[in-house]
């Protein structure tokens, strides 16, 4: 071996791929990828739809993995949208889902904004929106079975959703007093 072989220069040359090629050929593999899947499927992941392509969801599962939260009624009522800072929170009967991507309909003055930042279990049941007492989980007087499907079929519904999902929970207070006045109100289909 000749001195001139040991050139540190002559070795980074020739020495196999730098961090910064591997990072080129992945780059460019990624980006035909995309530009393929844009000619075939008009969408640059071949048509492929999940929450791990939305930003707040992995912002949500970086900040907590997979640990669920515990919200107080207090504390969720904080995630009505009124702060823009904060995602805004939905609870159906303890479940509390995310549904900030839908701000103009959940925030203030979008047309689901009743829903956010409590438990409206009862008002996903019933669809009797303009009675405040309506935005419980008190389920007291309501055809239990009946309720109990149509909640469970909210929770799958948002849990389900690509743009929507489960955060953790809302530990209620007990209920006290006399439940809600019975109120028939529309079914309404969802969002
Ligand atoms: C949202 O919650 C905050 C704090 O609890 C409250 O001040 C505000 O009035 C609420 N906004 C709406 C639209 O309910």
């Amino acid at each position: 071996m000749s001195e001139n072989d040991k050139h540190p220069e002559k070795d980074s040359e020739s020495g196999g791929f730098s961090v910064l090629d591997v990072v080129r050929v992945i780059g460019g593999i990624l980006f035909f990828n995309a530009l393929l899947s844009y000619y075939f499927t008009s969408s640059t992941t071949w048509g492929y739809e999940s929450r791990w392509k939305d930003v707040g969801y992995l912002k949500f599962k970086f900040m907590n993995g997979a640990t669920h939260l515990t919200f107080t009624e207090d504390e969720l009522a904080l995630y009505n949208g009124t702060d823009p800072s904060l995602p805004i929170y939905i609870g159906i009967y303890g479940k509390v889902y995310d549904v900030s991507n839908s701000r103009s309909t959940y925030g203030p003055g979008g047309s689901y904004a009743f829903f956010s930042g409590k438990d409206g279990a009862r008002a996903f049941v019933t669809g009797c929106f303009n009675k405040e007492d309506e935005f419980t989980h008190d389920l007291r007087g309501l055809d239990i079975e009946e309720a109990m499907s149509d909640i469970s079929g909210w929770q799958r519904f948002y849990g389900n959703h690509l743009r929507y999902w489960y955060v953790g929970e809302v530990i209620h207070t007990k209920i006290i007093g006399e439940p809600p006045e019975y109120c028939e109100g529309m079914k309404f289909p969802g969002t």
